[in-house]
């Protein structure tokens, strides 16, 4: 137990940073390795990976995990674990925080898993799946009002439009089947009814047959204040949410948590990882919109900060099928993460901007910075590379406090063009 242990972490952004920061305080890692040593954060953390990461040629990764030790391997997003990175390197013993390609496609297949959530009774939207252009649309005019309409498949958290107009609807099927914005992953079309309420998201470890719950947490997926614009992968999430209570959250259980691991099992899956339900808290109670088969970005942020356990601990146990063994311990409080993204994201984010004010935010007392879409050129300036670029989070007393600590540092943060919401954690 209390050997070093040498870990991979797969991944390069703001989730992965805040798992490595974590990782970094147990006493009982040893090594950490990153595939995403371009990330600054991670760079400071981790020792990159030597060997070219791609599933055509797993078995490079698989020797140098053997060459240096590695018995534990924790995969943050969801790209990898679809594309099956977990069945490749679990064996031999060694240790995957991550479910298999089976588990990944509650979150890599959404008609997949709207079958699963009918089969097994959870409560969700009504849904329809098409794989034909002419048939959405035809489907989407029968309508009294517009639907939601969602690409199949894994779109970076920008595959679902939720139209204000017919019109709209008809048009997002064009954009996902016939111009093909998502590649592959909008052959097929679900289009479900559009629900109201406060949305929360719940995570779940999981360690194929024992469910622990985290903190909650409220995630603001579209790109403006009062939730105008595109969605996106997150703008800012806080935790926890006051929106679920103890009762409602043993409703969650009972009703999702519960029936969709039993689905699972039915299906043969043994899922090791965390389990994300993304719920709409309906009047008729929580339906869930999306599952997530990974920690979600930037809910990782504001959960890590405020997580007391130790998670190496916790991880090992998730993998070792022992999370009744363990206890969740986290800080009392609250956190805010908020996400600086570079101008023109969602769409097309400018890179190569240079960022200014880093030390002085990292300065301001309970804030962490989290680097997701950043560089550092040769000169050692830190650049904009992605459209999240990095998420400021903050832990305080009260989410009043850690949202006013986020907010002071986020505003000493400068690049051309920043977008950052204002009314991160104000719905709490
Ligand atoms: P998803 O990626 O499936 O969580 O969808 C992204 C966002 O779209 C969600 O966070 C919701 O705000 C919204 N959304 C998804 N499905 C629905 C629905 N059935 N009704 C209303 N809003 C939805
Ligand atoms: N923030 C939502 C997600 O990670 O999918």
């Amino acid at each position: 137990m209390s050997q070093p242990i040498n870990v991979l972490l797969m991944g390069g952004g703001g989730r992965e940073h805040a798992l490595a920061i974590k990782l970094r305080q147990s006493p009982r890692l040893g090594r950490l390795f990153t595939t995403h040593a371009d990330n600054p954060g991670l760079a400071a953390l981790a020792t990159p990976v030597d060997v070219p990461v791609n599933i055509r040629e797993a078995y490079r990764l698989v020797q140098f995990l053997d060459k240096h030790n590695v018995s534990l391997v924790v995969i943050g997003p969801e790209d990898p674990l679809a594309e099956g990175w977990a069945d490749k390197l679990r064996a031999d013993g060694r240790l995957v925080f991550g479910p298999g390609a089976d588990g990944a496609r509650l979150e890599a297949d959404k008609a997949w898993a709207k079958q699963l959530m009918r089969g097994a009774s959870i409560p969700t939207a009504e849904a329809r799946i098409f794989d034909d252009a002419a048939a959405a649309t035809a489907f989407v005019r029968s309508r009294p009002n517009p639907p939601v309409i969602k690409a199949a498949g894994l779109a970076k958290g920008k595959g679902v439009f939720v139209p204000d107009t017919t019109g709209q609807a008809v048009d997002a099927i064009d954009k996902i089947m016939v111009a093909k914005i998502f590649g592959a992953a909008g052959s097929q079309v679900v289009i479900e009814e559009r629900l109201e309420g406060p949305e929360v998201s719940v995570l779940a470890l999981v360690d194929g047959h024992n469910i622990y719950v985290m903190e909650t947490c409220q995630d603001h997926k579209r790109l403006g204040d009062g939730d105008s614009g595109p969605n996106t992968g997150g703008m800012g999430a806080f935790c926890p949410s006051r929106q679920v209570d103890e009762a409602l959250m043993q409703r969650i259980e009972r009703q999702v948590l519960v029936p969709t691991l039993d689905a699972l099992r039915r299906e043969g899956i043994d899922y090791r990882g965390v389990l994300y339900a993304g719920l709409m808290l309906t009047p008729a109670g929580p339906k869930v919109l999306e599952y997530n088969c990974r920690f979600g970005d930037p809910e990782c942020q504001a959960l890590m900060v405020r997580l007391e356990s130790d998670l190496l601990d916790v991880i090992t146990a998730t993998c070792q099928g022992r999370l009744h063994e363990i206890d969740l311990a986290w800080k009392p409080g609250a956190s805010c993460c908020i996400v600086l993204a570079a101008p023109g994201y969602p769409d097309s984010p400018r890179a190569g901007l240079p960022i200014t004010g880093l030390e002085a935010a990292a300065a301001v007392p309970g804030v962490t910075i989290h680097h997701a879409g950043t560089r550092r050129t040769a000169d050692g300036t830190i650049v904009t590379a992605g459209g999240r670029a990095l998420g400021i989070t903050a832990a305080g007393s009260s989410i009043e406090e850690a949202r006013s600590l986020a907010y002071r540092a986020a505003d000493l943060v400068h690049f051309e063009g920043k977008q950052m919401r204002r009314d991160i954690g104000i719905k709490a």
